[in-house]
């Protein structure tokens, strides 16, 4: 009887080894590594035939003929935003987020929204009772949208040849199974083996696949780190559940910038896209409160302002919580340690808490200067007026350094009506401040923007 191939394989990075190891020698996981069927005796490698047009043949760079306006529209102008500026021809899309955050709901609405193509949607999750239930509640109709529920990529390709597609969205790869592998649905060799079945067919045919993947609780897409390398583009659905914002980042792209995030209301009938999110993310207060200020962020291309609150009081228990949300609880202990060495401030038998409201996670460094003043506001329990706006990091030695992009910063506090800023000294090389309507300070040092705002 022929032999039944197997291989072990790290369940963290996708590291094959003939035998078992108990540490990943390319990741460092410990016992990660499952056995996993390669190749079941008497079948071959897999012999799925993808190609719809005629085989590929060496041909000159210069014979190539650039389409670069090929792209189409995908009808969510966030999700365009975050590609590059539209779906690429044979792209090949994984999203990636924790279980429940909308994959599926977003991609079921471009789907049902994208006009003129021809989208297969391949549930492997969900039947198509629900899905038809879904997209009744996102209130779509769309007659060139088809459903197939299936999770053999054979059979798959099968209906792909009789539908001839122009999108095909996959939810999820984990679901996938390829009969050519004899392990079970979601193995490292199974997602390796059916994502590049669909990485050929988006090449070879020029169709533009999204593959939904899901993520594991350390927040890293199951089994995928190969899946990074084969894919073109990675996007990352994230949000904290307990709020209704999403956002989508992009991690990699071959077709555009990395830097461009896409933002989403979780409606009940469906994610809605932010065009201006400023105006949402901050809260209209009657009077001004202490312990908040508004910071002026750059998320992607596009400048945001954000909320930061903050919260300081008396440490019930020996040692002082530190805690803090949609912000590096790293970075906020080192701007407490610059607040207590150069300004005189005892943070240390305080308990401090901080919270970057709408759910939103901040690695702009320009909100260092919003999140001091947040907790100088409240540990003095002097509010800050809320027409007052930050942009500026803050160094080790309690310096107000420069950041980057700080005329858009200034246009965006300024159009949504503050009346004053605070930018560092640095920052205002080059810039006309005759131009501005809003009140810009510069400043150089913590101690000098606290007396002029506490006096
Ligand atoms: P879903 O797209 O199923 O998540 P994923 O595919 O990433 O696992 O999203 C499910 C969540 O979204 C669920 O908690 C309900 C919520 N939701 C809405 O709030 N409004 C809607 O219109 C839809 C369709 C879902
Ligand atoms: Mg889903």
């Amino acid at each position: 009887m022929a032999k039944v191939k197997t291989a072990f394989f790290c369940q963290n990075c996708g590291a094959q080894s003939a035998r078992w190891i108990g540490k990943c020698p390319s990741c460092g996981e410990w016992n990660t590594y499952t056995e996993e069927v390669l190749e079941k005796p008497g079948t071959g490698k897999s012999r799925i035939d993808t190609r719809k047009a005629s085989p590929a043949r060496p041909r000159l760079l210069t014979e190539i003929e650039a389409r670069e306006e090929q792209r189409f529209t995908s009808a969510n102008k966030e999700l365009d935003r975050v590609l590059g500026g539209g779906i690429v021809p044979g792209a090949l899309v994984l999203v990636g987020g924790e279980p429940g955050i909308g994959k599926s709901t977003l991609m079921l609405q471009v789907a049902l929204n994208i006009r003129g193509k021809k989208v297969l949607y391949i549930s492997g999750e969900e039947s198509e009772l629900q899905i038809k239930m879904r997209a009744e509640r996102l209130g779509l109709q769309q007659s060139e949208c088809y459903i197939l529920t299936e999770t053999n990529t054979e059979n798959i390709f099968h209906h792909i040849a009789d539908n001839d597609p122009d999108l095909l969205v996959i939810d999820s790869i984990q679901t996938l199974t390829t009969s050519s592998i004899e392990s079970s649905a979601g193995s490292i060799s199974q997602i390796r083996e059916c994502a590049s079945e669909f990485q050929k067919f988006a090449k070879e045919n020029g169709v533009p696949v999204f593959l939904i993947g899901h993520i594991t609780k350390e927040g890293s897409l199951a089994g995928p780190k190969l899946l990074e390398h084969m894919v073109d583009t990675v996007l990352q659905f994230e949000g904290d559940h307990n709020h209704v914002y999403r956002i989508l980042r992009s991690q990699k792209n071959r077709f555009g910038s990395t830097s461009e995030l896409g933002i989403f209301e979780m409606r009940s009938d469906g994610l809605r896209e932010v065009s201006n999110p400023s105006e949402i993310l901050l809260t209209s207060r009657d009077e001004p409160l202490s312990g908040i200020t508004v910071s002026a962020t750059i998320e992607g291309m596009r400048p945001v302002l954000i909320e930061t609150q903050a919260l300081i009081s008396t440490a019930a228990y020996g040692t002082p919580q530190r805690s803090s949300t949609g912000f590096d609880v790293r970075r906020l202990n080192m701007l407490l340690a610059v607040l207590e060495k150069r300004c005189g401030f005892r943070l240390s038998i305080k308990d401090v808490f901080l919270n970057i409201t709408g759910g939103l996670r901040v690695d702009d460094p320009a909100i260092d200067l919003g999140v001091i003043c947040a907790v100088l506001s409240s540990s003095e329990d002097v509010a800050v007026s809320d027409k007052a706006c930050f942009a500026a990091e803050v160094g080790l030695t309690g310096e107000i350094r420069p950041v980057t992009r700080i005329e858009q910063r200034i246009a965006e506090a300024q159009k949504l009506g503050f009346e004053e800023i605070f930018i560092s000294k640095y920052s205002l090389k080059g810039i006309d401040k005759a131009g501005y309507t809003i009140k810009i300070h510069p400043v150089s040092k913590v101690e000098q923007v606290f007396s002029l705002l506490f006096g």
